[in-house]
């Protein structure tokens, strides 16, 4: 590996600087806590608040009881996925999937197109996998993991989207009817009886292993959260005639801070706003999830490369590239413990095409990803805090489902959530709340709710 003589600042001094742009002190943390409580409450008392703190219409807790075949559509990450369940009673079931890739022109084309191609894809699925219902009508639970405004659990309307896509002809529809039009089209009998957002999925399937599950997390592409609330703390819920005790609330918690309050944005944050397709919007989810902590990287990586501090000021055209650096290198970067960073050199040399570097710029480019990951971590952490300290949940053994590449493969990700909950409640917190893995759980979360909600309009 090269070395270079000549730098002026000192590495030490290099990586304070970057230590101190990132880190989140546990005083700041609780400031962010208490306004997750302010910003909760108003989500909770009317419509408009930042944080929308959606009524999902989801009631009860799955019992393990549930039996049938359903299906399941999975859409609002990388992938569109189709899956079948036969749910069998006593917890278990069996499952076949299938993965289909979103192309970008889909993505931010028309929405007409996107169903279009959704339909096709469930076609498809059911021509290969068979199915002997063929007479009665397919029930479907959509996972649908974008900020829909409820009005039933087979009813919603978009109101924005996120994670780069961008369709037109959807903003303020009702999703289910778009995509059930499209089914029409084709002739697929099929029916969507639910309409499920990825947290709501993870909850529940979660749940039906472990009762003690409160909460779902995804801290994946894109970030969010939903949680059992007592009925008489949505305040905005006018409907009398319908009783319940609680009632699964989708937090969409990607919008927290919008207008910038208590969040630390650095300038490489701003920067990553300004660019993206969604300006001012989802910035607390800019900071944590997999769509964009690459990008965050990329910004203070070229922000040291133009005073001359990494790779003796030269950068390459993939790592000028918007997006350039993908939030995957951060995971090979990261499990990277060899005393001369080799694998932390592949990435830069033969991915990124940097044509020089040394040990220092391997070491500097491999703290960035540290505290970028660590940051990320410890806001998550933050938000499962202020809902745990909000329902009063974080005195008593409780379980939270989460699901997503970057809780999943982000080396240390997990550990930096646990410091900071110790930080924040003592060491007694760290096994009484239990962060579980909740793999790919969402699709069989919407079979169940397709299940409930279909029973219950028998
Ligand atoms: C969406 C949420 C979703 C989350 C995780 C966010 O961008 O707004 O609805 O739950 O991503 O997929």
């Amino acid at each position: 590996m090269a070395v270079r003589s000549g730098t002026k600042v000192s590495l030490d001094t290099i990586l304070s600087n970057i230590h101190k742009e990132f880190h989140i002190s546990t005083d700041h943390i609780r400031t962010i806590i208490k306004q997750f409580h302010v910003e909760m409450t108003k989500g909770l008392d009317h419509e408009g608040a930042t944080l929308p703190m959606i009524p999902t219409y989801v009631t009860g807790r799955p019992s393990g009881k549930e039996t049938g075949h359903y299906l399941a559509l999975d859409l609002g990450g990388t992938n569109l996925r189709v899956c079948s369940f036969d749910l069998q009673g006593q917890g278990n079931y069996s499952v076949h999937q299938q993965k289909y890739v979103i192309s970008d022109e889909l993505k931010t084309g028309e929405m007409r197109d996107l169903c279009g191609f959704i339909a096709d894809c469930v076609d498809n699925f059911i021509s290969e996998h068979g199915s002997d219902h063929l007479q009665d009508a397919l029930q479907l639970g959509f996972t649908f993991s974008f900020p829909v405004l409820q009005t039933d659990i087979n009813r919603g309307t978009l109101m924005r989207w996120t994670k780069g896509f961008a369709c037109s002809g959807a903003i303020n529809k009702d999703v289910v009817v778009l995509l059930q039009d499209a089914f029409l089209r084709k002739n697929l009998n099929v029916n969507i009886a639910a309409i499920v957002n990825d947290t709501v999925g993870t909850l529940m399937a979660h749940s039906y292993l472990n009762p003690t599950t409160t909460m779902g997390v995804i801290l994946g592409t894109g970030t969010n959260a939903c949680y059992y609330e007592k009925r008489a703390n949505i305040k905005k819920w006018k409907d009398t005639a319908n009783t319940f005790d609680e009632m699964v609330v989708n937090m969409e918690w990607g919008a927290f801070d919008n207008e910038r309050r208590v969040l630390p944005l650095t300038v490489y944050d701003n920067k990553l706003d300004r660019e993206s397709i969604n300006p001012r919007q989802q910035i607390f989810e800019k900071m944590i999830s997999g769509m964009y902590l690459g990008e965050i990287v990329r910004n203070a990586t070229l922000s040291l490369v133009d005073q001359s501090l990494l790779f003796d000021g030269q950068s390459s055209k993939d790592l000028n590239q918007q997006w350039g650096f993908e939030t995957a290198y951060m995971t090979t970067i990261l499990a990277d413990t060899s005393s001369d960073l080799a694998r932390v050199q592949h990435v830069l040399q033969d991915i990124l095409q940097i044509p020089n570097t040394t040990l220092q710029d391997c070491t500097i480019v491999q703290r960035i990803c540290f505290l970028v990951a660590q940051r990320a971590a410890r806001l998550s952490a933050a938000g499962i805090a202020a809902v745990l300290s909000f329902t009063s949940n974080i005195d008593h053994a409780c379980s939270v489902a989460i699901d997503g590449s970057v809780y999943e493969f982000l080396p240390g990700f997990e550990g930096h959530m646990k410091a900071l909950l110790v930080e924040l409640f003592g060491d007694a917190v760290h096994d009484r709340i239990q962060f579980a893995l909740a793999k790919d759980g969402s699709g069989f979360g919407a079979a169940i709710l397709a299940m409930v909600a279909h029973n219950d309009t028998q």
